[in-house]
């Protein structure tokens, strides 16, 4: 049996992602220190045979003797998806970010490498920044405000892929990095404060629903179970990235607001706010290379995934 290290394995992400490699045959050791993750996302599993949970910051020092599955099958992957991710945390814990970024990644690679297993991180399209290439394209370098309100967000992430990318050049990582576009989906904290979670619940709890900006700014919107396909063979390949990893169907913000509003049933009305500083004026994922290297497509469209979303949401 192959195991694997799921870094952030009970956040909304990680968890989609532990139950998909339990299912593949994989026993699963899930680190996280619930900074933003819950048990809750977790339960189904928590009892699994293969499952093992270990409650703690993947920046302090790492105590492998008492982990189960590793004794057992070793060591053949590590998926670092630990990292606050929505912009309320980029205002209330920066230097968690940029901790679990640098720090964080450091020592994942370095287990990596002793045990010789595929690392796949979890990086963003906010490395693109406010983007000048539309849509974006891997090769493109991004346009970034190194100090600005999202810096320690999107520069950390610059700084994960650049050292995922040196210990693949000089130390023999097996890695492959994804830059992930926004996904959305069931286990998505209901007060995180991205644009999915904000609006369905001002929706269904009749508020109004408040869009920052004049919503002409556009986000392309993938549902997680497609993007857990994708992380799945970016696992299984030894391709080394980067790859988008996002649906390119391309919606305003204001478009996606109405769709709440028609699929919630609700009376709520639309209005907007001061737009969020550094805020991407659009969104949206050239998929080509992952077609052509992995052939991955998104299949879930966005009627279908807010549905499920929302269902999740007036649980
Ligand atoms: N959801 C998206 O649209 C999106 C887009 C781009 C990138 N990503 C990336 O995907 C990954 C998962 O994001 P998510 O949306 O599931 O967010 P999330 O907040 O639900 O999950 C992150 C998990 O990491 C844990 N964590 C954070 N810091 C930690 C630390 N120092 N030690 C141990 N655990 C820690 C949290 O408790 C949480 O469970 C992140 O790396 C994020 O940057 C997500």
């Amino acid at each position: 049996m192959q195991h694997v290290l799921i870094t952030g394995g009970s956040g909304f992400i990680g968890s989609h992602l532990c139950e998909r490699f339990l299912s593949e045959g994989y026993a699963v050791t899930a680190l996280d220190n619930l900074v933003t993750g819950q048990k809750e996302n977790i339960k189904n599993v928590l009892k699994h045979p293969h499952f093992e949970f270990i409650e703690q910051d993947v920046c302090d020092p790492i105590d492998l003797r008492s982990w189960k599955n590793l004794k057992a099958h070793g060591l053949s992957g590590v998926l670092h998806f630990a990292c606050p991710a929505s912009p309320i945390d980029f205002e209330k814990i920066p230097f968690v970010i940029l901790k679990v970024d640098s720090i964080g990644t450091m020592k994942t690679v370095d287990l990596a490498i002793e045990h010789k297993a595929r690392y796949v991180l979890a990086s963003t399209s906010e490395v693109y920044g406010d983007p000048l290439v539309h849509p974006q394209t891997e090769d493109y370098w991004g346009n970034v405000n190194p100090v600005g309100v999202r810096s320690c967000y999107d520069e950390a992430k610059r700084f994960s892929e650049a050292y995922v990318h040196t210990a693949r050049l000089y130390s023999d990582l097996n890695s492959g990095i994804i830059r992930i576009f926004n996904t959305y989906g069931p286990r998505m904290r209901k007060d995180d404060g991205r644009v999915v979670p904000e609006l369905c619940m001002q929706a269904i709890q009749g508020k109004t629903l408040t869009i920052h900006g004049d919503g002409s700014q556009t986000r392309s919107f993938c549902f997680v179970d497609d993007l857990v396909d994708g992380i799945y063979k970016m696992f299984q390949s030894k391709e080394s990235g980067p790859f988008n990893l996002g649906n390119p169907n391309e919606f305003t913000v204001k478009e996606f607001a109405e769709k709440v509003v028609e699929y919630t049933g609700s009376k709520s009305k639309l209005s907007f706010i001061p737009a969020r500083a550094d805020d991407p004026k659009q969104r949206k994922p050239d998929i080509t290379r992952v077609q052509t290297k992995l052939g991955w497509n998104a299949k879930v469209n966005l009627d279908q995934g807010l549905k499920k979303t929302i269902e999740f949401f007036n649980l």
